[in-house]
């Protein structure tokens, strides 16, 4: 709570340096989008491990500009999406707007993020490097 109303992290409050130097908003400032559009490969793998059968909940951590969270969305999951950089989650949310979908796109920071609901698939692409090896675990150990 002290964290988010001094609108930093819990790392900085702690007094550790944040271990990300990223420079994706400022790759994420044009109107193409930086990865494409093009979804993952991964994600027909989740449409046919997974078929959206029943409404299936899918969180997308360090979604980018949501090229991801929005093909999910558009074929059936309920996503849910974060990014450390705002100007990826705007772009995020237009891609959704565009293709007349709804995902739940908002800025996190990985370290900082504690799930408080249970998703059925946890999708996370071109991320898990960014995570300290002393988290990683913990992290995936979500409810
Ligand atoms: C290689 S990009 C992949 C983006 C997206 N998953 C995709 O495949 O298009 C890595 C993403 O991780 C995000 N990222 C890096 N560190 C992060 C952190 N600590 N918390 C949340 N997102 C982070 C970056 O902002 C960037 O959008």
């Amino acid at each position: 709570m002290i964290a988010s109303v001094l609108d930093t992290s819990i790392d900085s409050l702690l007094g550790y340096k944040s271990f990300v130097v990223s420079d994706y908003d400022k790759r994420y400032d044009t109107t193409d989008y930086y990865w494409g559009i093009t979804p993952n490969n991964l994600c027909y793998e989740i449409m046919k491990l997974r078929p959206p059968v029943k409404p299936l909940k899918v969180l997308d951590i360090g979604c980018g500009e949501g090229k991801d969270a929005v093909f999910l969305a558009r074929n059936g999951y309920i996503v849910t999406a974060f990014d450390l950089s705002e100007t990826g989650i705007e772009k995020g949310k237009k891609l959704a707007e565009k293709c007349n979908t709804y995902v739940d796109f908002f800025k996190a920071d990985i370290t900082d993020f504690r799930a408080t609901e249970y998703y059925d698939i946890i999708f996370s692409s071109g991320v898990y490097h960014f995570i300290k090896l002393e988290i990683r675990r913990a992290f995936y150990a979500l409810p």
